[in-house]
């Protein structure tokens, strides 16, 4: 429900602007404090990159110059708002594609000056898993979170707003890349998640014994055993000429990859004693892991929430959302600050 201005003014609340261009999308957003989302704006480059088969740095940061004007003009009009009603300006500094990144980050720079008001640098893996304060009202702190994207895969402990134990990540190639490689091998195209899920629903998710990458049991994720399997498998298939039932594969590909991300948020739940997981990031938006996950929750009384799908892949609400907790927290940046590509949590 968008808010009309004077309503907000009227309220004393701070407006700010949110801006996210760290890969393929230019997104912009107006949050009234940081759960109150008036616009979320985003421009998807997919089609673009589609046909490189996935997504080409220069190309990306071209688009995001010809796209942010017209981005940031919808986000302010769709909230029923000018600049000047700004009180910060949010902005994804890292990680994520340099070229991309500094796009979004040099825009923010100008306008913050121009209008002089405080500019803060966000951190896009904190706005992906922030995604879910906007969804569900009442989440606070303390919980578990994970976070799976094309380009990360952690299990992080969210001790406060703003603070965070890193718990595991990915040692080689993260879940929404796996995805993507083996999209690709299978000729499915480019991105891979959604359409790997859309064809999975055809095949049967136990016909290929993939493996599962536990490492023992710890914190830590590990899917390049798996790519390398299902890319052996294919081969194995084509060197025979044997028929390649591609629903099958996708399915037990996926299948693989859910039980891994599921079962391991679940033990770290249960050996750190959260009564909360959430999930967020592009691969979050993936029908089969938010169902096994939810079944396993329910089975150990853990509570199990995710964003909609629109908060799940990149978009600025996320990013406007840790921004306003990194601004109520002190948080200010100056016109010195740089984009970082690989910015950690
Ligand atoms: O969070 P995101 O938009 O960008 C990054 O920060 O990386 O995530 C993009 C990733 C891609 O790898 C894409 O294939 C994956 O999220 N993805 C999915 C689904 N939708 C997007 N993976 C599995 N199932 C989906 N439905
Ligand atoms: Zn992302």
């Amino acid at each position: 429900m968008i808010d009309t201005k004077n309503e907000i003014i009227n309220k004393k609340e701070l407006i700010s602007l949110a801006i996210e261009s760290s890969c393929d999308e230019t997104a912009a957003a107006v949050l009234v404090n940081g759960r109150k989302v008036l616009s979320n704006i985003i421009s998807t480059q997919i089609e673009t990159h589609k046909k490189f088969g996935g997504v080409v740095p220069e190309v990306a940061s071209r688009k995001h110059i010809e796209n942010i004007d017209i981005v940031v003009d919808e986000a302010l009009s769709e909230a029923n708002i000018t600049f000047d009603d700004l009180d910060f300006i949010s902005v994804t500094y890292g990680p994520g594609l340099v070229g991309a990144l500094l796009v979004g980050l040099s825009y923010a720079k100008a306008l913050a000056f121009s209008l002089g008001v405080p500019l803060v640098g966000v951190n896009h893996i904190e706005g992906h898993l922030s995604a879910n304060y906007i969804e569900h009202k009442d989440l606070e702190p303390p919980f578990l979170t994970l976070i799976v994207s094309g380009g990360h895969t952690n299990l992080v402990e969210v001790k406060n707003y703003c603070e965070y134990n890193i718990l595991g990540g990915t040692r080689d190639d993260a879940s929404g890349e796996a995805f993507d490689k083996i999209s690709r091998a299978l000729g499915l195209g480019y991105p891979g998640g959604p359409i790997i899920q859309k064809i999975s629903e055809k095949g049967n998710n136990e016909a290929i014994d993939f493996p599962r990458a536990y490492l023992n049991e710890g914190y830590d994720f590990s899917f390049s055993g798996l790519k390398s399997s299902v890319l052996n498998y294919i081969n194995n298939k084509k060197m025979k000429n044997e028929e390649i039932i591609v629903e099958d594969v996708a399915a037990s590909f996926q299948e693989a990859v859910v039980d891994v991300l599921a079962n391991k948020a679940i033990h770290a739940a249960k050996e750190k004693s959260y009564k909360t997981i959430t999930l967020s990031g592009g691969v979050a938006a993936n029908k089969r892991l938010r169902e096994k996950l939810s079944e396993l929750g329910k089975e150990n009384n853990i509570d199990i929430k995710y964003p909609p799908i629109v908060l799940c892949t990149d978009n600025a609400a996320m990013i406007g959302c840790a921004g306003y907790y990194n601004y109520i927290n002190g948080k200010r940046d100056n016109m010195k600050l740089n984009a970082v590509p690989n910015l950690k949590l």
